[in-house]
């Protein structure tokens, strides 16, 4: 079926995290239609094996495709370092992840080709910024460093408590040694660290914010494709997750900065 510039845009993430992508594009693109799946149920990603998460990965995006979706952004940044290319190779319409924008805008923003990538285990182990990166510019120094645990502080609600702060500093303490000028934020749930993490690393460094440059690259491929809405009809928005846990809404609302109207549990095993 031909897709057309009402047809939503499909989001998928491990969990809530993909929401402040979503936020992002919201921001940019107020009129886009957007279907949004929360792996709620298999999350985290971030500690799975490469094979789980393809295979996870590709259930979501087979789950977007059924609303005809006229594109498909993985807002995980475990999922895309690891997953982009099986999703590519079973969807009709373009597939991007938050990778490639963040490593392209942490290229432009370095100017002593310094940079450090922090993200979950999964997607540093992966390399996939540091590869994005040196493709650009084989010159540039990477240094990677994996927080696990920001992603629970975040969902406890502790992104500015002082927990958040003693976990920072003893993972990203030593990272001035590295004279790094340019920190990608590799995971959704960092944006909400923002103001820890840049306490510790300093105010000179510049932090990356990959949902924010994902949503312009989704702007430029529409536009490309002629497939930008400009429908003045409100924009419907629908959030569908693997379980609803307690303070699902909540917390979802922190992360997408507005109110969630729709959402629906389904079983994504089935897909
Ligand atoms: N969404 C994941 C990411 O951006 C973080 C949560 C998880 O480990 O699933 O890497």
């Amino acid at each position: 079926m031909k897709v057309a510039p009402e047809n939503p845009i499909g989001v998928f993430d491990s969990g809530l995290g993909g929401l402040t992508v979503v936020k992002e594009i919201i921001n940019l693109l107020s009129r886009e239609n957007i279907v949004y799946f929360g792996d709620t149920a298999r999350v985290p990603y971030g500690i799975k094996s490469e094979e789980t998460i393809r295979e996870y990965s590709k259930q979501n995006a087979r789950f977007l495709l059924s609303f005809n979706v006229k594109m498909i952004v993985i807002a995980c940044n475990t999922s895309s370092a690891v997953s982009i290319e099986e999703v590519k190779k079973l969807s009709n319409v373009p597939v991007i992840g938050v990778i490639k924008p963040g490593a392209i805008s942490a290229v432009r923003a370095t100017t002593n080709k310094r940079i450090a990538v922090v993200g979950t285990n999964a997607t540093v182990l992966s390399g996939a910024y540091e590869k994005e990166i040196k493709s650009i510019d084989s010159q540039i120094e990477v240094v990677s460093k994996a927080c696990p645990l920001f992603v629970p502080i975040v969902e406890e609600g502790w992104a500015d408590h002082k927990i958040a702060l003693l976990t920072a500093q003893e993972y990203l303490g030593k990272l001035s040694s590295y004279s790094i000028d340019t920190l990608v934020l590799g995971c959704t749930h960092y944006p909400l660290l923002k103001n820890t993490i840049q306490k510790v690393v300093g105010e000179n460094v510049k932090l990356i914010d990959s949902g924010v440059e994902t949503a312009k690259l989704v702007k430029e491929i529409l536009t490309q494709n002629d497939l930008l809405n400009h429908s003045t009809q409100n924009p419907n928005y629908q959030f569908y997750v693997s379980d609803l846990p307690h303070r699902f809404k909540e917390i979802g609302e922190l992360f997408l900065g507005r109110k969630i109207e729709f959402l629906k549990k389904v079983d994504i095993k089935d897909w």
